[in-house]
């Protein structure tokens, strides 16, 4: 028992932006990881596919990454995302999309018209990603709510199931709050109780499908901090002020780091577990670089770069037997809750947004479009490791249904005839009774 719950209370002031969203996507298999564990054969086409899927769905999420940063640049505040949960969300989308709407979507995610390698793809990466041992447990889970009253096409259904192994679950969105809650029961559950969802039955009011992609991550640090050096100090911001005071953890051993010059940054590496397979990447940029400068410069530089940095690095260490490191690392909590609608259509995905223009026929005879995309997280790092949850909502509403008129309140009425514009009467309800 390693972990014990609440032991982490400690919210860290500051931006520590970069530690948090680095271990997302470390979590993120390597094109070589993914290789080995996808049984498709060691001839060189399906590795070519498999690269690059995952190539995509690197850039889309180091895209997504610093266009939310970029959002709240003026705000300065903890942020963490799951680039992950957002991805395979997508993918579901995609799969249920035709015409510009799946044009688009195929753009942004960096997909080609190849299905059967995307799928394929999918399963290899959500494969590599799950594992359970004594230090580390990675889960994921996609699941649609559907309305019990309006089925959906067979074909997707089939395609959810079977190719992306996600839950299909029957319920009835005309009882909003039992759907909430039982939405809500189902978040809990996924996330081991980490998030709570901020959205409310209204939210579903006009929801008739709703799609979920959550990860849960627990690492432990392959070399714990011994909680008896960790102490009080100060946290400063990009301009050298004083903004909070943090339980600083320390320790010396042998960690990876690398400098990026294009980022003026660099990057210390803090592995999870015994496997060697997740790890915290922090990046800190030079004293006088803003964290947000380097975070933009990052899409370009890109995660296979920063590996062959550190393995360079790694092999001259252990030559010349010089390894050791100082880390300091506050302990720190971040909890997330945005709305993705903005983000993603400045990533030009724009038409699945809007009732007029949102083509999911394969998913149901309805006229469905995504009316809200919520992204919910958190994270918890201390002495002996992390503990984080994601989830990214799509709620999808349906186009054709009417406003909704609840005349539940005061209102007012008039009764005219319209070829003459007579008023013939007008009144006000504040009360109503009825009495024959
Ligand atoms: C959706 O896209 C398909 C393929 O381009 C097209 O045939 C169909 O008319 C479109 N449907 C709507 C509702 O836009
Ligand atoms: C991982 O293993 C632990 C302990 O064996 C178990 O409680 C947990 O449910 C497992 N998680 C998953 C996702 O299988
Ligand atoms: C932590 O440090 C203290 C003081 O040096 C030492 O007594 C203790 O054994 C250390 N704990 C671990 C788990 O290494």
């Amino acid at each position: 028992m390693w972990w014990k719950q609440g032991l982490v209370l400690l919210a860290c002031i500051t931006t520590v932006v970069i530690a948090q969203g680095s271990a997302t996507w470390q979590s993120r298999p390597l094109p070589a990881a993914l290789a080995s564990s996808t049984g498709v054969g060691q001839s060189q086409a399906p590795l070519d596919f498999l690269k690059t899927i995952s190539k995509g769905a690197e850039d889309f999420s180091l895209e997504l990454f610093s266009t939310v940063c970029q959002e709240v640049a003026g705000i300065k505040k903890n942020l963490m995302i799951s680039p992950f949960t957002v991805w395979a969300l997508l993918l579901l989308v995609t799969e249920g999309s035709s015409g510009e709407t799946l044009n688009e979507l195929q753009r942004t995610l960096r997909l080609t018209n190849d299905n059967l390698a995307l799928r394929q793809g999918y399963r290899a990466i959500e494969k590599t990603l799950r594992v359970n041992t004594s230090t580390i447990e990675v889960s994921t889970m996609q699941t649609i709510f559907y309305d019990l009253n309006r089925p959906l096409k067979r074909d997707f259904e089939e395609v959810i199931e079977q190719q992306y192994q996600a839950n299909l679950k029957p319920i009835n969105f005309f009882d909003q709050a039992k759907a909430q809650e039982e939405i809500t029961k189902y978040i809990e559950q996924a996330t081991r109780g980490l998030i709570k969802p901020s959205f409310s039955s209204k939210d579903l009011e006009d929801g008739q499908m709703v799609m979920i992609s959550s990860i849960f991550f627990k690492g432990q640090w392959k070399l714990p901090f011994n909680t008896s050096f960790t102490k009080e100090e100060p946290f400063y911001d990009d301009d050298g002020n004083v903004v909070s005071q943090v339980q600083m953890m320390t320790q010396t051993a042998p960690f990876n780091y690398a400098p990026i010059v294009e980022m003026q940054s660099h990057i210390l590496e803090l592995p999870y577990g015994k496997e060697d397979r997740l790890s915290m990447l922090i990046i800190v940029p030079k004293k006088g670089v803003r964290l947000n400068d380097a975070i933009q410069k990052l899409r370009n530089v890109g995660l296979e770069r920063i590996f062959n940095e550190l393995r360079d690095k790694e092999i001259i260490n252990t030559k010349y037997d010089a390894d050791e490191v100082e880390v300091f690392l506050p302990k720190f909590t971040t909890t997330t809750s945005i709305n993705l609608n903005s983000v993603l259509e400045k990533m030009g995905i724009q038409d699945v947004f809007q009732p007029n223009y949102a083509n999911l026929t394969k998913i149901s005879d309805q006229p469905l479009y995504l009316s809200r995309v919520i992204h919910q997280t958190k994270i918890e790092v201390s002495e002996e490791g992390t503990v984080a949850a994601a989830i990214t909502v799509g709620i999808f509403a349906n186009k054709a249904s009417p406003p909704r008129f609840y005349l539940n309140r005061p209102f007012a009425y008039l009764i005219v005839e319209k070829t003459t514009r007579s008023l013939l009467f007008c009144g006000q309800v504040t009360k109503p009774v009825f009495i024959k």
